[in-house]
């Protein structure tokens, strides 16, 4: 039987993380948090004092990777361990996030995550987050999203998250920060983030997560996927 895949592909802070946690929850599918794979990636090379450039090292380390995730109900996001130790807190440090976008780079750290990444389609279903989940890992998915919004508002929904935890930026320097990531995921020399062919873009800039995923259901039920 076919397993059904609904990718979700887009620059950070476009909403990939909620939206995809609601349609999981939703059609009682499975996620895959494929960003949550490149920062596990990073924190064992930091851990392992593994030059983020050293791509023999990170391909092994990619293969070998203990890792195990749990969705846990009512949190947003899923909770990762790292050879047994709960990491998820230390994964979305910006140190991680720097190292998660230089491993990225990486064509054999990449291709080895392929395998972990597919591993995830199970029945009844997958929605899978990532920056090329359409157009590389799953190009097979029957309905593809391309998740954007404006450098401002992801700007403004990074300032409000970084508040909620108590600790503060400014919002020039957010823009700034924003913009040098989307730069380098879009330019880079293997899997650049850009939209599949066959992808559906969503701008969420005005929208409401509700609104977003309304609007994702509504096109998974037009083509049967449930
Ligand atoms: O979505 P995120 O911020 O957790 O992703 C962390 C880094 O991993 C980011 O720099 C982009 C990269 N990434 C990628 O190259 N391919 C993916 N499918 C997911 C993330």
């Amino acid at each position: 039987m076919l397993i059904p895949i609904i990718t979700v592909d887009g620059p950070g802070g476009a909403g990939k993380g909620a939206i995809c946690k609601r349609l999981s929850e939703h059609l009682g599918w499975h996620l895959l948090d494929s960003g949550m794979l490149y920062r596990l990636l990073a924190l064992s090379a930091i851990n392992h004092h593994v030059e983020t450039d050293n791509e023999p090292a990170l391909k092994v380390m990619a293969s070998a990777l203990d890792i195990k995730f749990q969705s846990i109900a009512g949190q947003d996001g899923i909770r990762a361990w790292l050879e047994g130790e709960d990491v998820t807190d230390a994964l979305r440090s910006e140190d991680v996030g720097l190292a998660a976008s230089k491993v990225a780079q990486l064509p054999a750290a990449r291709s080895a995550l392929l395998a972990r990444q597919r591993a995830f389609v199970e029945l009844p279903g997958l929605v899978a987050d990532g920056r090329d989940m359409g157009t590389v890992v799953f190009i097979e998915a029957p309905l593809k999203i391309y998740l954007t919004a404006s450098v401002e508002e992801r700007a403004n929904r990074r300032y409000k998250q970084l508040l909620d935890k108590g600790q503060s930026d400014t919002l020039p320097r957010l823009v700034e920060a924003i913009k040098a990531r989307d730069e380098s995921d879009m330019n880079r020399a293997v899997a650049p983030l850009k939209p599949a062919p066959d992808a559906l873009t969503i701008d969420s800039t005005l929208m409401t997560i509700d609104e977003v995923c309304q609007q994702v259901l509504d096109e998974a039920a037009k083509r049967g996927l449930f």
